[in-house]
Parts: structure tokens; sequence; C-alpha cells
């Protein structure tokens, strides 16, 4: 018999989850304003906000933590991370921050300022929202085929290199202070970036002397794809393919809550000096000195292993098949997601489900509602609340998809919990036909609304 694929790991300590009645669940939501963020975790049963910060860090990250190196500057613990990032990306240079979004903003702080265009395949929100608090603009060139949910394609997270040089031709190239390549494409379904054109946007931005900056939340599964799904990586490594990747970008943010599987943290990576040293007052004024930015040393430490272990062959294909896992009981109840399944998060097609509500309402937000107060299953709107609204018309910007994410946090649950997340889901797809209206805006903050916003029934 040949022997069932299992998970390349083992428990060693457990939390508790919490059950709760629907009636409870039903009470909660409303007093948080139908927001899912605004819920206290205790109330979720199994919680699908985010993969970001959300893992399971492994014996080796904690034993790391007790070796961290609290010294100011020149820790050792910052030298580990500095190895470990060479390492997996082949930059020289690079900047502790808090996390992501802080990397965004120490970086843009040098690069960006009024009236700048920033092309990129879907930028994530905060990256968008720090482009736009500059008063700059973000151009998403994703590929067309990225906004049909149906369509299998190995890689739908690719930058339309049409739509790129479009860009790249209409304006100064002093005005683009770099292209924005995300990889994988959270935004659009956490769907792969090919090596195929990673090389194209890169030959691009050569060509028009424009740098090229790679926002590496998930690089890790985008490596994988690659390996598993584009010609002529079967037999390369992980780590090879990422420094391949890396080979072709002039910089990188990095979210570590994600691939690197720690619970906080980020960088900025740089191959060149100068750019590096311009960064550095920023990072001083804003996160920290350069050796730690927004990082105590034991998070470096723990840092510096996850990144190892997020590489590492057998724990991508572990998540990687969840994820799958989870994406086949949605195919056996016949519920629509953007296919194929993503590399951190199933994208459940919420306006092909919730045909009912009109899109003043919030389709997606709709369902994520339903799905809470169906099982405690918490996942995050991805639609027209996190679009917010033009920054000039202030008019609410409509999406071209309305997606529910169900992230999956890594190495936390197992595949009982996705059977139970897929049952959940089910029941809401059985009765969507009676779910025909939803939320209004009560309450909204100008800029990345979706946090804290406060809504009612419509
Ligand atoms: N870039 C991407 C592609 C992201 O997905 C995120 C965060 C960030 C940047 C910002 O990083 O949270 O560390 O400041 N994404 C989380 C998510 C929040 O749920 O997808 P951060």
């Amino acid at each position: 018999m040949e022997l069932p694929f299992a998970e390349s790991y083992k428990i060693k300590m457990v939390e508790s989850l919490k059950r709760s009645t629907r009636q409870q669940r039903e009470q909660w939501i409303k007093e948080a304003g139908y927001n899912l963020f605004n819920l206290k975790s205790d109330y979720v049963f199994i919680d699908l906000l985010t993969d970001s910060g959300t893992g399971a860090m492994s014996d080796k990250q904690w034993a790391a933590m007790m070796e961290g190196d609290e010294s100011y500057a020149g820790a050792r613990s910052y030298y580990n991370l500095k190895e470990s990032i060479k390492n997996i990306t082949g930059f020289d240079y690079f900047l502790p921050t808090h996390q992501g979004r802080a990397a965004e903003n120490v970086l843009f702080s040098s690069l960006v300022k009024e009236g700048d265009i920033l092309p990129g395949n879907s930028h994530f929100d905060t990256t968008k929202g720090h482009i736009e608090f500059r008063r700059a603009v973000a151009i998403d060139c994703t590929i067309d085929e990225a906004k049909d949910t149906t369509l299998e394609m190995p890689f739908k997270g690719n930058m339309d290199l049409g739509k790129l040089e479009n860009v790249l031709k209409q304006y100064p190239a002093e005005k683009i202070p770099c292209i924005v390549l995300t990889i994988t494409n959270n935004t659009a379904g956490g769907q792969p970036v090919s090596m195929e054109n990673i090389k194209g946007v890169a030959a691009l931005a050569k060509r028009y002397g424009i740098k090229l900056l790679f926002d590496s939340a998930r690089f890790a599964e985008n490596a994988y794809f690659i390996k598993t799904r584009e010609e002529g990586y079967a037999g390369k490594s992980i780590p090879e393919i990422c420094r391949e990747m890396f080979s072709h970008a002039d910089f990188m943010t990095m979210s570590s809550k994600k691939d690197a599987i720690v619970n906080m943290g980020g960088f900025i990576a740089f191959r060149e000096e100068a750019a590096w040293q311009a960064c550095q007052m920023y990072n001083i004024m804003y996160e920290g000195f350069i050796t730690y930015g927004g990082m105590s040393g034991r998070d470096m430490s723990a840092l510096a292993q996850g990144l190892i272990e997020g590489t590492d062959f057998d724990y991508l294909e572990t998540r990687i098949s969840q994820v799958a896992y989870l994406a086949s009981k949605l195919d056996e109840y016949g519920i629509p997601y953007q296919r194929p399944a993503g590399g951190h998060a199933i994208f459940v097609d919420a306006k092909k489900i919730l045909t009912r509500v009109p899109k003043e309402q919030f389709v997606a937000q709709t369902l994520g509602i339903e799905l809470y107060i169906e099982g405690g299953v918490r996942g995050v709107e991805i639609g027209t609340l996190l679009a917010d609204r033009d920054p000039v018309t202030r008019e609410n910007r409509y999406p071209s998809l309305e997606l529910l994410r169900l992230a999956i946090p890594r190495r936390v649950y197992t595949n009982n919990h996705m059977d139970y997340i897929a049952a959940a889901l089910k029941n809401v797809f059985d009765r969507r036909e009676s779910i025909t209206s939803g939320y209004l805006i009560k309450k909204e903050l100008p800029i990345m609304r979706h946090f804290t916003v406060e809504l009612e029934k419509a």
C-alpha cells in the first residue's frame, strides 16, 4: 500500500480552543459592530483572520529565543539574522523593523514623494496605504486573468508586462521610485508569480532604469510553487529558487510574521549600500537603532531560525497541502473560490454565493459574518470594505472581486479543523438564497477603514 501524506512535524505544546453557541455569537458580533476585527479572540473557535504572526514556533525557535542577545548595538542576534537573510536572499544589507508595514514606512520615507507612481501586482493594503498617505499613486498591473476566479492557472499572481510597460512609458523615470512585485500575490488570492514573470518585470525595470522592490511576505510559498509548477525548477532546492528570485530585485520588504513563522518582526534588505544608508535615519527615528530596529534580540534570533524553517521543502509541502486539502472539501460541496488554491489561504468567491446581497451592502463581509455565526470561524473580507474610498472622490471603490479570505496559520490547525471549516461554510452555502441583505457603515476612518469600521444591519 502506498503510504499516505503526513505532516512533517509533531505537536509539543497545545492551546485550548473555546466553543460557543450560535446565540452567543449572534450577540458578540452585534456588539463588535459586525466587524470581525473587533471580536475578542476568545469568542472565536477557529481563527482564519490572518496567517500573519499566528504561526506556531518550533522548539528550535524557542531555543533560539533563549540565546537572544539584547545588546542595544551590535547584538549577536542581529548578526545571526544578517547571516540568515544573506543565505536566503543574497542581500548584503538589511534593517530590522517591527513588522512589514514598518519596513514599508522606512523604505518609502526615503524613496517616495508626492505625485510619484508605483506600479505593482495588487499592492497589499498597507503598501497602498503608505503610498497614498504620501500622496503618491499605486497602479495595479496584475494580469486580468486573476479577476476570473474560475480560471485554473499556475501563476495567477503575475504582473501584466504590457500594462507595466505602459506605465513606465507614460511617466518619466524620476517619478517612479520603484516597481512593487508582491510574492506571492496576497490580494489576488495568495497566487504565485512565476520566475519567468519575475525576469520579465526585472528586464523592464532595467530597460527603463527603475528599481525593483519585492514585497516578500510569502516569498517561500512563491518559491514552492515555482518548484512544483514551473518548468525547469523541479530539481532545484527552495533556497536555490529563493536566491534566484531575489537576484532580480534591488531591495525587499519583509513581513516576517508570514513565511518566517514568527509572531512579530520584519525587515528591509538591500543590494546597494547607498540605499541602506539612505534608510538608516528613518529606521532610527521610527523603529530603533539599525541593529535592532523594533525587534528585541530574542525575536531576531527566532526570526533567523524561522527563515531557515520557512524555506524547508517538507514544511512547505505540509503547509500548502493543508490549504489544498481545505480546497478539496470546498470542491466536494461545490463552493466557489479563487482557483487554484493559493499558498496561505482560500479566497471564497462571495459574489458568486450571496448573489442577492447588493454590492453597497458589503457582500464578502456579509458572508464572513454568516460564517462566524454558523461555526465560530473567523475569516476576513477582501472586498469593498478593504478597498477603501477613492482618495480624491471619496466614493466607495468597488473591486471586481468580493472575497472572503480564510487564511491558514502555519503549523497551528489540523485537517480535522479544515473539515469543520468546510462544513460550517457548506451550511451557509446551503442557505445562501435566504440571505438577501448585508450591512451599512455607521462609523469609519479615512484610510484603512476595514480594521475599525462599525456596521449595522441594512
Ligand atoms: N505585504 C503583504 C503582501 C502582506 O500580506 C502584509 C500583511 C504586509 C505587507 C504588511 O505586513 O502586517 O507585518 O505589517 N498582511 C497581513 C495579512 C496583515 O493578513 O495578509 P505587516
